[in-house]
């Protein structure tokens, strides 16, 4: 007879609805140490880990043996009962019965002593699998599916921008190059999918794009990668404040929806959850020149100076550097110790060690803010904002922040212009806290045909390749905005890692094209 039975597979996040039942689990080995008759191999399937526990009464010996001998990243099936320990990430973990490798990995590249950036960027093919990679990309999974969540909900639909374009969205510096068929005839990767869901926009009314975009910056920052994803909702018949509106709405919408589903992969990324906390308090709205007597400390926010705040910070990290180097002599000196134990040695190896990469943490801090407050206090009212310009108008505030009616001379061709006042556009920034800075950028369109051709002609942009551009105001033009979210940015605020090449499982950035 033919089984109708389907085959299914048993996940670890599945383990904590089956407790007492035998399982079969496939994984990899992410963790290994074993004693004479009882091993913990630490299981990672991809939907989470899972302590396992093999005892040689429970399994025989042959079995025994084999758990003795897995590497680190041996790919296997065992089979064993799940049983509650609170202690485990999952609240539960597995007493193992059978096990069977599918192979033995050869000698692992990351090991776990601390290895360079550059070393780990390499292997990212590899890096991937390590938690704090997983933990992250879980997160940006999450996301993902919550943006979608949000704009479906509310009756917007998809309609995703070409990604081979003739023309320039952000201005002719970042353009990536490629030829399109014939020699002569060029075509750019689209830094933004902006002007097509404007088209998109006047056909289905609330639109957006969810795609890659391509930035050639040549530098390398933390917060800048050359193929980033944006999400861009264009809105027609919305004006400036409904723009913030739905800005806001959808911010605290996709941050709670992060927090709620989560808290495995936060509480391994360790970040600090105030910002879950206090997500949803309003978002301030302020003005450029607002913005620009927070950062040099003219303009105080419920009594909180910028410049002020980065002088208690150093204060407070000066001390830490000082309490640290201390705490480093003391550890030191007991590893000198005559005849110290293998376990204490180690337990005090470890603990220097975390030491060290504390102390840069507050050394490079304590470099870093004054520069922070000379360029916050020598600011120029006019251009646009640097990393410390950000810093200091996000420190007085719990929540983003956002910035808007900013002059029209930084600020793209698009931007409508200030009714009442024609130096300044309807556009607005939304800035993370604790240093993550612009994550939004958005604004209400020029709707004024002449007005347009005068912004391309200010930019210096071809004007036959906005010909079609043109015709949106030619042909049943309304008032309409739109925002994009810097998707890789988001999740770098959210999980809160320091660097934006590890909010995606293959980063291009100016000097990284590989793996
Ligand atoms: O502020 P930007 O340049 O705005 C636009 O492209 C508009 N056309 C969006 C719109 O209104 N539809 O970029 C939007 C966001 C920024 O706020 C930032 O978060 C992110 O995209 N971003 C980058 N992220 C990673 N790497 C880069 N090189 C980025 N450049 C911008
Ligand atoms: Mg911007």
């Amino acid at each position: 007879m033919v089984s109708t039975s389907k085959k299914t597979l048993t996940r670890v996040s599945h383990l904590p609805e089956l407790i007492g039942q035998t399982v079969e689990v496939n994984g990899w080995v992410a963790n290994k140490r074993s004693s004479g008759k009882v091993a913990f191999i630490e299981l990672r399937d991809g939907s989470g880990y899972v302590q396992c526990i093999a005892e040689i009464q429970a399994m025989g010996e042959e079995k025994f043996a084999i758990c003795k001998s897995l590497t680190l990243e041996s790919s296997i099936k065992i089979k064993g009962t799940v049983v509650p320990n609170e202690k485990q990430l999952g609240g539960v973990e597995l007493q193992l019965n059978d096990i069977s490798v599918y192979q033995i990995a050869e000698e692992y590249p990351i090991a776990k002593k601390a290895h360079g950036v550059d070393f780990l960027m390499n292997k990212r093919h590899l890096w991937l699998r390590s938690r704090k990679q997983w933990a992250v990309l879980r997160v940006r999974n999450q996301l993902m599916y919550a943006i979608h969540n949000f704009f479906q909900e509310r009756g917007f639909a998809q309609l995703d921008a070409p990604l081979l374009t003739g023309n320039a969205c952000e201005g002719t510096t970042t353009l990536f190059e490629t030829e399109f068929y014939k020699e002569d005839s060029v075509a750019y990767l689209s830094q933004s999918g902006q002007l097509y869901a404007e088209a998109t926009a006047m056909a289905h009314g609330l639109v957006y794009n969810f795609g890659p975009t391509f930035r050639a910056e040549r530098s390398v920052t933390p917060r800048h990668l050359s193929e980033f994803w944006m999400i861009e909702p264009e809105m027609a018949f919305y004006d400036l404040d409904m723009d913030m509106d739905l800005i806001e709405e959808f911010v605290k919408y996709i941050v709670n929806n992060v927090y709620e589903n989560c808290k495995v992969e936060l509480s391994i990324l360790e970040r600090d959850l105030s910002l879950f906390e206090n997500i949803n308090e309003a978002f301030p709205r302020i003005t450029y020149e607002e913005a620009c007597k927070i950062i040099t400390g003219e303009k105080d926010i419920d009594g909180k100076n910028a410049i002020t705040l980065f002088e208690q910070d150093l204060a407070e990290v000066q001390a830490k550097v000082a309490e640290t180097t201390a705490a480093i002599a003391e550890t030191e000196k007991e590893l000198t110790t005559p005849g110290l134990k293998k376990g204490k040695r180690n337990y005090f190896q470890s603990k220097l060690d975390k030491l060290k990469v504390d102390l840069k943490k507050y050394q490079a801090s304590a470099e870093e803010i004054p520069q922070w407050i000379a360029s916050a206090k020598s600011f120029p009212p006019g251009e646009d904002f640097g990393s410390p310009h950000e810093r200091a108008i996000t420190r007085v505030f719990n929540v983003p922040v956002m910035v808007y009616k900013w002059p029209k001379d930084i600020k793209a061709f698009y931007m409508k212009r200030w009714e009442d006042d024609p130096n300044y556009v309807k556009g607005v920034d939304l800035l993370a806290p604790e240093g993550f800075g612009e994550i939004v950028g958005g604004s209400e369109r020029e709707t004024d045909l002449q007005a347009l051709i005068d912004g391309i002609n200010h930019h210096n942009l071809p004007m036959a390749e906005f010909e079609w551009y043109l015709d949106l105001r030619r042909y049943g033009s309304v008032p309409h905005s739109g925002f994009g979210l810097g998707f890789e940015r988001a999740v770098m605020w959210l999980t809160g890692v320091q660097h934006i090449r590890e909010t995606i499982p293959f980063p291009r950035y100016y000097g990284r094209l590989f793996p």
